[in-house]
């Protein structure tokens, strides 16, 4: 057998600690399966002496990442930091410039970074693998970077983060407010104490970033991704997708459009026969579009320590056997600028929910002001009070009533502007609810495209 793969391990939070037990209780199998033993030699975390309940004795010890990417005896560097930029930044560049393989589980970095890691991995001809950063345990890099080579991607979308999905999941079944479930969700640890990554959506967005690569062979944008939480979304909205047959999920999508990609991130009506509607709670899914294959979904927990150390024990495991994929899938000199579509012209139909003064005339205003912009509605629903709302709750005459609009196909330009128009006519009291609708249905990219 060949000698072991050495392993320098940077981060020994729930993920890093998974990866020293799982390796050491797989340790036989991997071996048989690489052809040699993963072994991690050396490690580096914040506090030395924290009890994680992993041996680390056989472990050299660093306090700076950097120096462990320099680390002469290691032959890959796995970066569990996180973040952005340095520390992560400056060890994972440390590491591939010293021509040693990388692993990585973060996002962040990638979608800021991802197009000049992946060209200094290939100048030093080395991997840049980073299976766990998007959707954790699910093998979704694989897939699209290996598996679905012969396929032009024509749309890529899915339930990127667990939390949110947690957090709509319980809003819809229980009839409760977003600030309870998030309350549940961090007391259940799925929620940071920070939680404004997953919930404004940017760390569903970071994962779309470097799917969006994989997807067509673009540069890693992160920047082009057009990006909404799942904060406004209420009670009420839930109510009214279930009974016009939509659930709510904050689906990330990708795909070619007219002109250039269109890569958003924002809470998205689906039909609820659609696959994607019925993935709940904690659970990630991405559905993928190739011309050849059609439609596939992988679904799988999206965050956890065990199931994130799988995904990063598989490209150690690649490593060991030598195999060299460009990270993105093709020679990173070759990928494409992003050709960002522009989202004012998204094509799509909208949900559009308004607090209407309870007025003669505002009902007809609001129909007056949406026909002026081209957009035709498919329904226009005014109810005495929100769904969910006690009578106790319900305003007499004279106040301010719930409107849900549901539009035919237009533009994101002309509800833009149409609701600009009734804002400036002074029959709504807030901000207007607007959530895309994707109805997935078999107009998909593929089916619409030419074989
Ligand atoms: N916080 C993420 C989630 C997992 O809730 O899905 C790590 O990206």
């Amino acid at each position: 057998m060949k000698s072991s793969l050495k392993v320098g391990l940077a981060g020994l939070g729930t993920v890093g600690a998974s990866v020293v037990r799982l390796l050491e209780r797989r340790r036989d199998e991997l071996a048989a399966a690489c052809g040699r033993p993963i072994e991690v030699v050396a490690v580096c975390a914040r506090d030395r002496n924290k009890d994680r309940g992993i041996d680390l004795s056989t472990m050299r010890w660093y306090d700076d990442p950097a120096e462990l990417a320099r680390d002469e005896e290691i032959d890959v560097f796995v970066e569990l930091i996180g973040g952005e930029d340095d520390p992560a930044a400056a060890s994972v560049r440390a590491a591939l410039s010293g021509r040693r393989a990388v692993v990585t589980a973060n996002k962040a970095l990638l979608a800021k970074h991802g197009t000049e890691l992946a060209r200094l991995a290939e100048a030093n001809a080395v991997s840049l693998s980073f299976e766990a950063a998007v959707a954790g345990g699910i093998p979704v890099v694989k897939t699209m970077r290996e598996a679905l080579l012969a396929n032009r991607i024509g749309r890529v979308y899915g339930i990127l983060n667990g939390t949110c999905n947690y957090i709509l999941t319980r809003m819809e079944a229980e009839g409760l407010d977003f600030a309870t479930c998030l309350r549940e969700a961090q007391r259940l640890g799925y929620a940071e104490a920070d939680p404004t990554f997953d919930i404004d959506g940017f760390d569903s967005a970071h994962k779309l970033a470097i799917l969006t690569s994989l997807a067509f062979g673009t540069e890693v944008d992160g920047e082009a991704v057009y990006v909404e939480g799942i904060r406004s979304i209420e009670p009420a909205d839930l109510q009214a997708a279930d009974e016009l047959g939509f659930r709510i999920k904050l689906l990330g999508v990708a795909l070619q459009a007219g002109d250039g990609i269109e890569c958003r991130v924002h809470p998205t009506m689906v039909p609820k026969a659609s696959a994607i509607a019925r993935i709940d709670g904690v659970l990630n899914a991405v559905a993928i579009d190739g011309d050849a294959l059609g439609e596939i979904i992988l679904v799988g927990p999206g965050a956890g320590g065990d199931a994130t150390a799988s995904a990063v024990i598989a490209d150690l495991a690649d490593v060991a056997r030598g195999d060299l994929v460009p990270p993105m899938g093709r020679a990173a000199h070759r990928l494409k600028p992003f050709p960002r579509a522009r989202m004012r012209r998204h094509a799509g139909s909208y949900y559009i929910r308004l607090s209407v003064a309870d007025r003669p005339g505002a009902f007809a205003a609001i129909a007056g002001r949406m026909a002026e912009k081209g957009i035709s509605l498919e329904s226009i629903v005014q109810r005495r009070r929100a769904p969910g709302q006690s009578d106790a709750g319900d305003a007499s005459e004279g106040s301010v009533k719930p409107v849900f609009l549901v539009t035919h196909d237009t533009t994101e330009e002309a509800v833009r502007e149409a609701l600009a128009a009734i804002a400036a006519d002074s029959v709504i009291a807030s901000e207007p609810q607007v959530i895309r609708i994707e109805r997935l249905d078999d107009t998909t990219p593929s089916a619409r495209r030419e074989n």
